[in-house]
């Protein structure tokens, strides 16, 4: 029996992380370590059992986060715990700095300190910057963030990396896309166009609509991360992409189609400030060395996460008659 500390696992992806342990690898006891921002939902996942645990715990804190470590025998740590939202740190930057690189750092200290045997950093094709119409980020592109979310996330890839040069410690960097699917919190793309479309509600569509974003079904993403755990090389890099390259404006357009509902709830708002043009990922490492590869193309994953939203409405519902009204009031009435 292995356990492994997953931080932010009542998010998005790491709640479809931790399902898919759960369910598919009976030898991993799972130990999911969350604040529960806005964006956590606990009922993303089952109680506590036999081989689950949750600590109600922020990563910013380290005394706390000390009792996680001194309470457990942790082989492997995956950070997927961070403040995700570009839009969020535009407006308010400094709490992605307490959670995305503080509270990275607090997990190195403590994980050296114990000699966990894997540390996993779930990072994002946005550290590298903004591309033009050709080419693709490789793990040799130069890290360019444009953001103070993406800043922050390369500011934590960096310490990471520090750590294996510095303390030959044994971390390991995955770097992905877009992604999409079910439990997404509606201030996503995807997720947003999707619940504002069932709702007849406008649809904001930034600057142009012409950004292109490469995206990937989360269980995809859950495929590459699981593989770079087993198998990944410490002390490298592995980008992961879908290999589906979308306009935004295409995307809704598609969505709307599927859900029949008509064009004209598009409104064209105001660009995003500093927004990126386009993402696109080079993963061809992931492919040769640990043999990943999608199984989702776009059109099968769109299918399963609307279905998802269709049918899952209380969950949305819930979160949309909370704080997220404020928020949406906030985010879009300027624009
Ligand atoms: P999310 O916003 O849905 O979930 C983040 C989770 O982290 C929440 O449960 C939240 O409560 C928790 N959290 C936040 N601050 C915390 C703190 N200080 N201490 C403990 N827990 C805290 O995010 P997501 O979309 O699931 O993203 C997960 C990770 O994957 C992030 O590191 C993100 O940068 C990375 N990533 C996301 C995408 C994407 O498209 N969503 C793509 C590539 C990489
Ligand atoms: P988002 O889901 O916020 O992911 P990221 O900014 O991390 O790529 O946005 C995806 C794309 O969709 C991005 O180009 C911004 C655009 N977008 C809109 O046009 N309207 C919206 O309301 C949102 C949330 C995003």
């Amino acid at each position: 029996m292995k356990t492994c500390l997953i931080t932010g696992g009542f998010g998005f992806i790491g709640s479809n992380f931790i399902r898919f342990v759960l369910e598919e690898k009976k030898d991993i006891t799972v130990i999911n370590v969350d604040k529960i921002t806005y964006a956590a939902n606990p009922k993303n996942l089952p109680d506590d059992h036999g081989n689950y645990k949750f600590y109600k715990t922020d990563i910013a804190d380290k005394l706390e986060l000390s009792k996680v470590f001194d309470e457990n025998n942790i082989d492997y740590v995956i950070n997927f715990a961070a403040e995700s939202h570009v839009d969020r740190s535009i407006m308010d930057p400094s709490v992605f700095i307490k959670t995305n690189v503080a509270g990275t750092l607090n997990l190195l200290e403590l994980s050296l300190k114990r000699s966990v045997k894997r540390f996993l950093q779930i990072s994002t094709d946005e550290v590298y910057g903004s591309l033009g119409l050709t080419g693709k980020f490789s793990e040799k592109t130069p890290l360019s963030p444009r953001s103070p979310y993406s800043a922050s996330k390369a500011a934590a890839d960096m310490l990471v990396m520090s750590f294996f040069h510095t303390y030959g410690m044994p971390v390991l960097i995955s770097r992905c896309s877009n992604n999409y699917g079910q439990y997404q919190f509606p201030e996503k793309l995807i997720p947003l166009v999707i619940i504002n479309a069932l709702n007849n509600k406008d649809i904001p569509l930034y600057g142009d609509g012409k950004n292109i974003r490469d995206w990937i079904y989360v269980l995809d993403h859950v495929k590459g991360i699981y593989s770079i755990l087993e198998h990944g090389k410490a002390g490298e890099v592995y980008n992961i992409g879908g290999a589906a390259e979308m306009e935004n404006e295409g995307i809704i357009k598609y969505i709307l189609n599927k859900l029949n509902k008509p064009f004209s709830l598009i409104k064209y708002v105001k660009d995003r400030p500093g927004h990126d043009r386009r993402y696109a990922m080079d993963f061809s490492k992931i492919a040769g060395e640990l043999g990943f590869l999608p199984d989702y193309d776009m059109e099968k994953g769109l299918e399963l996460t609307i279905n998802w939203y269709l049918n899952n409405e209380n969950w949305w519902r819930e979160i949309l008659s909370g704080d997220y009204k404020e928020y949406y009031k906030t985010m879009y009435d300027y624009r």
